[in-house]
């Protein structure tokens, strides 16, 4: 049997670099997980968070395993509906949502959910006796960056929790039906307080509400990037999430059902971005610059959020270890990957596999400096698919007059 370093160097090989690999068993593996240990409550649902990855090859397997989608945008709602996803089992969380999106997803017969009151107020006038679901702010956050708070007193998303009367009133006016309420502190987190505490305040408002329908929580589980990381405890986080809710239901009087929007916990270790290194060098104060065929266009996190990312040398794994700086080929300082970072010694056309690239890496990658966007290739055991091919450069010029 192959080691996955072998599969991995035999893709750089054969389809060149840079390249996106996604290893379909830890997708499954990490799916399942969620669905056993946070899914404890009878009545839980999964909406993969497509924005992580939307290669639909991957989002089709991910609806297969018994996801919904979470979309936030138009084109991401149709992508669910083309992968196969109901339109009951889809949820559309736009944010500043315009009434061509609402018009479009609401004709779609996806479920609305609505983050301020001036959508409600427009929504409402629109589709007057509808269903809708509210997004509330419960004015706490938490994520692995200060960027990706979403909660808390000056975010933008959701409707107040103070607003919640407001908000009941306006449901009323139009005769709406809110059938869920919802809420999205933060993405990455990896501790159970922060979201233990807005689980009691979506909860709260959740009592003020007749007829929910379900509670959707967000996402935001986090994983591990760098080694001073540990897992969360998924287990006793579900097993807390359960018996809160269950007491909930108790008081509430009727069964609700529970819902998660998980994105990057599904994709996040499943994905591999492959470079070649063209370039050693040192810089005028003797640290050793490995320069690569990728960059910040293909994988931003690190040059936006300061992120870390783990990297192995799978060319030679084994070697002496020594410090690098690894960068990429763009035109800005921003462009690394890692400082000072230790790596078993690299030379000139080794390949490096950039680690836990599985969400948010292609998915926000961009033709920035007029370069093309890298392959995607699936595996499965031994078995290797392309899920995108390269883009070419007639792919760049295919949207212009030229
Ligand atoms: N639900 C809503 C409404 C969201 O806005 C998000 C993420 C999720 C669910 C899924 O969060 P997750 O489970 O993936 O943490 N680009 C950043 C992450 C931004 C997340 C945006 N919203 C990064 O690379 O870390």
């Amino acid at each position: 049997m192959k080691t996955k370093d072998e599969i991995l160097l035999e893709i750089a090989q054969k389809y060149s670099t840079p390249t996106y690999v996604y290893d379909l068993a830890v997708v499954r593996e990490r799916a399942k997980e969620l669905q056993t240990e946070i899914g404890q409550y009878p009545q839980t649902e999964f909406l993969y968070a497509i924005k992580a990855n939307y290669n639909p090859h991957l989002v089709k397997e991910i609806i297969n395993l018994g996801f919904g989608i979470d979309a936030v945008s138009q084109e991401e709602v149709k992508l669910g509906l083309a992968c196969g996803a109901t339109p009951d089992k889809i949820m559309f969380t736009g944010n500043n949502m315009t009434d061509d999106e609402m018009v479009n997803v609401h004709d779609l017969g996806v479920l609305l959910n609505i983050g301020s009151l001036s959508r409600l107020e427009k929504y409402g006038s629109t589709y007057p006796g509808s269903k809708v679901s509210l997004r509330f702010n419960p004015n706490i956050g938490i994520a692995s960056h200060e960027s990706n708070i979403t909660g808390g007193p000056d975010s933008k998303f959701g409707i107040s929790f103070k607003d919640v009367r407001q908000a009941l009133a306006l449901a009323q006016k139009y005769n709406l039906q809110i059938v869920g309420i919802h809420q999205h502190i933060g993405s990455g987190w990896l501790r159970q307080r922060e979201p233990m505490l807005a689980l009691d305040v979506i909860l709260e408002i959740a009592e003020q509400i007749p007829g929910l329908e379900f509670v959707d929580v967000g996402g935001g589980f986090g994983v591990p990037y760098s080694p001073d990381q540990t897992r969360l405890e998924l287990h006793e986080l579900g097993e807390k999430i359960k018996n809160r809710v269950t007491e909930f239901c108790e008081k509430y009087g009727r069964e609700i059902k529970l819902r998660f929007e998980p994105g990057r916990y599904v994709v996040a270790e499943s994905g591999y971005l492959l470079t070649r290194v063209n370039t050693l060098k040192e810089s005028i104060s003797r640290k050793t610059i490995v320069g690569t065929d990728t960059g910040m266009n293909h994988l931003v996190r690190v040059a936006m959020y300061g992120s870390y990312h783990p990297i192995r040398n799978i060319s030679h794994p084994r070697g002496f270890e020594k410090e690098y700086d690894i960068t990429g080929n763009i035109c800005e300082c921003a462009d690394f990957f890692a400082r000072d970072r230790l790596l078993p010694e690299v030379i000139e056309g080794d390949v490096l596999s950039i680690n836990n690239a599985g969400a948010y890496g292609f998915a926000m990658a961009s033709n920035y400096q007029f370069r093309a966007l890298p392959m995607e290739v699936m595996i499965e055991g031994e078995d290797v698919r392309v899920i995108r091919k390269r883009e070419s450069f007639d792919d760049l010029l295919s949207n212009y007059n030229f």
